[in-house]
C-alpha cells in the first residue's frame, strides 16, 4: 500500500503548490515501461516544488539537490584545501555535509563538457542506528554544481527506508536551481543497475537518458532553457538531500559502484575518475554538534568508483 499512499501524497503536494513560472521546460521523447512504449504526449513528470521534502516519512518526493554547502579541507591532510593538488590515490579528499563521491573538474583547454555517463547500482539501505527515521540515500550523475555554482544538471535515484525496512526507490532529474522532476512510472528497486547519460547540447539544453538494466525501463527526455551551465565538471555522487524538515539522514547502504564513469568534452577528450576530486560526507551526530563521517568514496580505477557507508 505504501506506493499508493505515496502517489496520493505526491498528487496532493502538486495540487497544493502554485504553478511555477520557471523558464525551464522538458519534453519526454520516449519511454518504455514494462516492455510497453508509452505515448510521449501522455507522459507528465511530477514537478517537486522547491522546499518540499519528506513529511513524516510519508512522501517519496525528490527533494531538489543543491551544490555542496560546506566544503572544508581534508582533515587527514591538516592543511588548507589546495584543490589543484588533490590526488585521490594519495587518499586526499574534500569533505562536505551533503555529498560523497567524485567530481571531475575538466581542464578548460579540453573544451566544454558534452556528456557524462555511468552505470551504477541503486543504493540498498539499512538503518543507521541512533539517527532519526525515515532515512534516505540518493545516487546520481551530474554536470557542474561543484566549483560551478550557477547550475547543476543531474539525474539519478533516491531511496527511502521505512521504519519496517521497506524501501521505496524513484527516479528523478533536476536542472538546479530549478525544481526536481520525478518520473513516477519508472520502476526501480534497490540493487538494480541504472545507466544514465546526460548530454549537454549547449549551455541551456540537455538530453537525459535513463535505463534500468534489470527490467528494461527506459526514459529519453530533453530539458530546455535551464540556468546556463559552465560545462566544466562531471560528477558521480551520493547525497543526503534537503527537504522541508531540513536535511535527510543518510542511511547505511551496501557499497554503491559507479561503473564506466566517463565525462567527454566537445573537443573529443575523455576523462574518468583519475585526477577527480574525491569527496567524503559528514553529518552531525544526533543530539550533538559533533560531525561524523558517514560516506566515503574511493577510486578503483579510472572507470570505477566505489562509495561506501561508514
Ligand atoms: C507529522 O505527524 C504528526 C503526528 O502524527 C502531525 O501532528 C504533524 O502534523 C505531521 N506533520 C506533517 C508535516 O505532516
Ligand atoms: C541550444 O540548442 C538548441 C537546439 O539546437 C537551440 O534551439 C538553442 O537556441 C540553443 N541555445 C543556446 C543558448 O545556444
Ligand atoms: C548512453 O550512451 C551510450 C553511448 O552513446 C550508449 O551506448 C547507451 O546506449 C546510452 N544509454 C542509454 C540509456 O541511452
Amino acid at each position: 500500500m505504501k506506493p499508493l499512499s505515496l502517489l496520493s501524497t505526491l498528487a496532493h503536494l502538486l495540487l497544493a503548490s502554485p504553478l511555477a513560472s520557471a523558464a525551464l521546460s522538458y519534453t519526454v521523447l520516449s519511454a518504455t515501461i514494462d516492455n510497453k512504449q508509452l505515448d510521449p504526449s501522455e507522459i507528465k513528470l511530477e514537478r517537486v516544488p522547491l522546499g518540499v521534502g519528506p513529511r513524516n516519512g510519508s512522501t517519496g518526493s525528490t527533494i531538489p539537490s543543491a551544490p555542496p554547502t560546506s566544503l572544508t579541507s581534508s582533515r587527514k591532510e591538516g592543511h588548507a584545501r589546495r584543490r589543484a593538488d588533490l590526488d585521490p590515490r594519495d587518499g586526499t579528499h574534500s569533505t562536505t555535509s551533503n555529498w560523497c563521491g567524485a567530481e571531475q573538474h575538466v581542464p578548460s583547454a579540453a573544451g566544454p563538457v558534452s556528456w557524462v555517463h555511468s552505470i551504477f547500482s541503486v543504493p540498498d539501505l539499512t538503518h543507521r542506528p541512533d539517527y532519526p527515521r525515515p532515512q534516505f540515500a540518493a545516487a546520481w550523475v551530474g554536470i557542474d554544481g561543484g566549483r560551478c555554482r550557477s547550475a547543476l544538471v543531474q539525474a539519478g535515484v533516491s531511496v527511502q527506508l521505512y521504519d519496517d525496512g521497506y524501501q521505496f526507490a524513484w527516479v528523478w532529474m533536476q536542472w538546479w536551481p530549478d525544481a526536481a522532476y520525478n518520473f513516477v512510472p519508472f520502476v526501480v528497486d534497490p540493487g538494480n543497475w541504472l545507466e544514465i547519460n546526460i548530454t549537454a547540447v549547449n549551455t541551456t539544453e540537455a538530453i537525459i537518458e535513463v535505463k534500468n538494466y534489470n527490467n528494461g525501463n527506459v526514459l529519453l527526455m530533453t530539458f530546455k532553457d535551464g540556468a546556463p551551465m559552465c560545462r566544466a565538471e562531471g560528477s558521480w555522487i551520493m547525497e543526503a538531500f534537503y527537504g522541508s524538515q531540513g536535511q535527510v539522514t543518510l542511511a547505511k547502504f551496501s557499497d554503491v559502484w559507479f561503473q564506466q564513469c566517463e565525462v567527454r568534452t566537445q573537443n573529443g577528450q575523455s576523462f574518468g575518475i583519475d585526477g577527480a576530486e574525491i569527496v567524503y560526507m559528514e553529518q552531525p551526530k544526533p543530539g550533538t554538534v559533533q560531525m561524523e563521517n558517514v560516506c566515503q568514496a574511493e577510486e578503483y580505477d579510472n572507470a570505477n568508483l566505489r562509495c561506501y557507508a561508514v
